[in-house]
């Protein structure tokens, strides 16, 4: 595991859209694993802003997003989709068809967790991961506790989850108690990760993470067993590291 330090929130976003921006650049048909939260909102922004400079071109790439609440519609204001629309896929030109996100609303949700985990291995799998990290130290929606072998599945919320994103919602009686999201082996299977945290709420989760024993308890400890992976940190979120 190799951890990039940045010295706040922009310049992580900045670093972070450098390497994504070289994966694109070197091989203009990739697969990139997109993630949501506030977290990647920086590295989305700089992505556009070097899509608008004529420096990177993502007409060829193909997107897999991480997660989706069940139970939400496309149009829902909460949606990743919408997250998606509105920090990314408005500004730059991926064909829709080359967009993939969980839909939350399907009417049969393990058939759904099939296809989509299907859908990625036809896609030759994720060239980069790009990942946020919950205080917990969840990864998509992999709450503590979820095996390290799943592919993409139904994840009950952590109570903590629910209240951590309660913020996006008007109170934390409307969060979705569900998702469905990659699971730790579908996320391993990528051939390279990146994973961002910003913050001193996440300084704990990275000293687990980093430092700490591999255990489903922790579930981005796994990042440690993956052969590629990059974790840039901000100072904050690095407080516990050295
Ligand atoms: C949600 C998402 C995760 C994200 C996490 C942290 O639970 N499913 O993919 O990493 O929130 O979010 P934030 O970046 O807002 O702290």
């Amino acid at each position: 595991m190799r951890v990039v330090t940045a010295r706040d929130y922009d310049q992580m976003s900045r670093k972070a859209s450098y390497i994504v921006a070289s994966r694109v650049i070197l091989n203009p048909r990739c697969v990139l694993g997109l993630a949501t939260g506030d977290t990647p909102k920086g590295l989305y922004r700089e992505l556009v802003r070097l899509h608008q400079a004529g420096d990177v071109d993502f007409s060829g790439v193909t997107t897999f997003n991480l997660d989706e609440y069940v139970g939400l519609a496309p149009e829902h204001p909460n949606s990743y989709h919408r997250y998606m629309e509105e920090h990314f896929f408005r500004f730059v030109s991926i064909p829709p068809e080359q967009r993939h996100i969980p839909r939350g609303d399907a009417p049969d949700i393990a058939a759904e967790c099939e296809r989509y985990e299907e859908a990625v291995r036809r896609a030759g799998g994720v060239d980069l991961q790009i990942l946020g990290l919950g205080r917990d130290g969840h990864i998509g929606f992999n709450e503590p506790d979820v095996k390290f072998e799943k592919g993409t599945h139904v994840v009950r919320l952590a109570p903590s989850t629910i209240e951590a994103n309660a913020r996006f919602f008007a109170s934390a009686g409307e969060v979705p108690q569900s998702a469905i999201s990659m699971g730790i082996k579908t996320i391993m299977s990528a051939r390279r990760l990146l994973l961002l945290a910003s913050g001193p709420e996440k300084a704990e989760a990275i000293r687990g993470a980093v430092l700490g024993a591999v255990t489903p308890d922790l579930p981005a400890s796994v990042l440690q067993l993956h052969p590629n992976a990059t974790v840039i940190v901000d100072d904050d979120a690095a407080s516990l590291l050295f």
